[in-house]
């Protein structure tokens, strides 16, 4: 492994953030919930404590043994992680009545520190107003104050202990990302050596110590995280690598095909099974949301399991997990949620195989570099993300093929439209939804009374919040035309105008 900085994470929602900045530095970073064993190897080179809705002087602060590590390796505290350092080494930290930010300017910036190199007087910054440092720790230094004269960086260096009293927010964040990159670089000393090139080089020679001679079979699905997972095994162990990709009728438009000729052209060994009729029969007659996913997820489980069961000596499953499956994170109570996910649930168990998981330490965005890097076609690359379930969940009540084939044309429209205008490429998801509503329309001089479809396009960084994509009227215009007149039995187009929270992104 690389040179590391390992977050503790409070339960900020910036964590997540701070890792991916770290590792846009080329410097790997790992997660980890407060109340973790600290996975410190000797590749860690530091370690941040991050922000929390929780203060250091209630009852249920957040325990964290700094003792431990206090003095051994570079800290550096944000916000409670820096007010938890004051008050266990005996400064002195005041509550605040209300947990407020303000946009502000730093002073008195001691840039000849390592850690405020390249900021100056004026900095902006997203001050924190909520608990304050009212007496640092003996032998403190201070770094930058707020206009006020708050502490807002402090250093204590004798044990190379940091903290800074904002986070990153709007067009605030420069400054915090500066101090983030000077002390993972200056103060950390960290190599820059975590890139797409040495993580493929380490990701092929660890998958043929794992693996060895033995066979792995894996499910593709056209998304982009399952096709570099293959990419990556093809490349390691050649054609001790079956993939399976299975349709199960739910897919968009022409998707089958065209993603398994893809993968084809790769020189992926893959065994493409049309399981539609198998899926839609399964699901005659079931509306109910949770109902439906649960016959797509046993049914592939099935069909993968009896075309997995063809192939001899297979000992390895291969799967397409990612980092943002793995990581444990820390709620606003405290606990810590812990992720089971398999991208293909109970598979693992079911099969009783052993599992290679190539991308489990990327995000999202290090996959697509990855893929880019394997040269993954540019229409699987940037696709959007798509459920695993498919139309299934965009098909609202009950399924069935007509309904599958109305969906899919409208939905095709749209896609085809957004490629056409440069759009798709500006948003993070998007799709049509069939809802179960007639509505009354005019086509050709006649009275209809047809379906509603809705458009969603909204853009997210990781699916867990999202907001709508504004789309440009004219568009609206040319791709509900489009989908009138040419979808059958689709008389009314709408958009779905919801954010995340409190809509979801699907419908169902
Ligand atoms: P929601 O609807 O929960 O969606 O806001 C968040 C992201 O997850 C995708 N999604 C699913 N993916 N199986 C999947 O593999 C599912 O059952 C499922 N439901 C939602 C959704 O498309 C979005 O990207």
């Amino acid at each position: 492994m690389k040179h590391a900085i390992l977050v503790v994470d409070f339960g900020s929602k910036y964590t997540q953030l701070i890792s991916r900045k770290i590792r846009e530095l080329n410097v790997y970073c790992d997660m980890v919930p407060y109340n973790a064993e600290l996975p410190i190897t000797p590749d860690t080179k530091g370690i941040i404590l991050t922000g929390s809705s929780f203060s250091v002087n209630s009852h249920d602060a957040l325990q964290f043994p700094l003792n431990k590590i206090l003095g051994k390796i570079p800290i550096l505290g944000i916000e409670y992680g820096a007010q938890y350092i004051v008050k266990e080494l005996k400064g002195d930290v005041q509550d605040a009545e209300n947990r407020n930010y303000e946009l502000g300017a730093l002073k008195n910036i001691q840039n000849s520190h390592a850690l405020l190199q390249g900021l100056t007087d004026g900095a902006e910054t997203f001050l924190s107003l909520s608990d304050q440092i009212q007496k640092l720790p003996q032998g403190t230094q201070t770094l930058a104050q707020s206009q006020d004269g708050k502490t807002m960086a402090f250093a204590i260096n004798e044990s190379n202990t940091y903290g800074i009293q904002f986070h990153p927010e709007g067009n605030a964040e420069d400054t915090f990302y500066q101090i983030i990159k000077n002390f993972t670089l200056n103060i950390c000393q960290c190599e820059q050596n975590w890139t797409s090139q040495a993580f493929v080089d380490e990701a092929i020679a660890e998958i043929r110590k794992t693996v060895g001679s033995q066979k792995v079979v894996l499910g593709l699905s056209g998304g982009v995280d399952s096709s570099v997972t293959a990419l990556i095994l093809h490349k390691a162990i050649g054609d001790q690598l079956t993939s399976i990709f299975i349709d199960h009728g739910l897919l968009r438009y022409n998707e089958f095909n065209d993603v398994l000729e893809n993968y084809k052209t790769l020189g992926l060994n893959v065994i493409g099974i049309d399981a539609s009729d198998l899926f839609l029969n399964a699901l005659k007659g079931v509306s109910d949301p949770e109902t439906k996913r649960k016959i797509i997820g046993k049914t592939f489980i099935d069909v993968f399991q009896k075309e997995a069961g063809k192939l001899k000596n297979v000992h390895w499953l291969g799967q397409g997990t990612i980092y943002p499956d793995i990581i444990e994170s820390v709620s606003f109570d405290g606990s810590v949620k812990v992720k089971s996910h398999h991208n293909v649930g109970g598979l693992p168990e079911k099969m009783r195989l052993k599992l290679v998981e190539p991308l489990k330490y990327l995000f999202k965005n290090e996959v697509r570099q990855v893929g880019k890097l394997l040269q993954l076609p540019e229409n699987i690359l940037y696709r959007h993300p798509f459920p695993g379930p498919g139309l299934g969940v965009r098909i609202l009540g009950d399924i069935t093929r007509e309904k599958v084939a109305t969906l899919q044309h409208a939905d095709h429209i749209f896609i085809q439209g957004l490629k056409k205008h440069g759009l798709y490429d500006k948003i993070w998801q998007a799709g049509v939804i069939l809802l179960p509503v007639h509505a009354t329309g005019v086509k050709d001089g006649k009275r209809t009374y047809g379906n509603v479809v809705a458009l969603r396009a909204i853009n997210s960084l990781d699916g867990m919040t999202a907001q709508i994509y504004p789309l440009p009227y004219d568009f609206f215009n040319e791709i509900s035309s489009e989908i009138i007149y040419q979808v059958q039995g689709v008389n009314r187009v709408v958009f779905d105008i919801s954010s995340k929270p409190p809509g979801t992104i699907e419908w169902e």
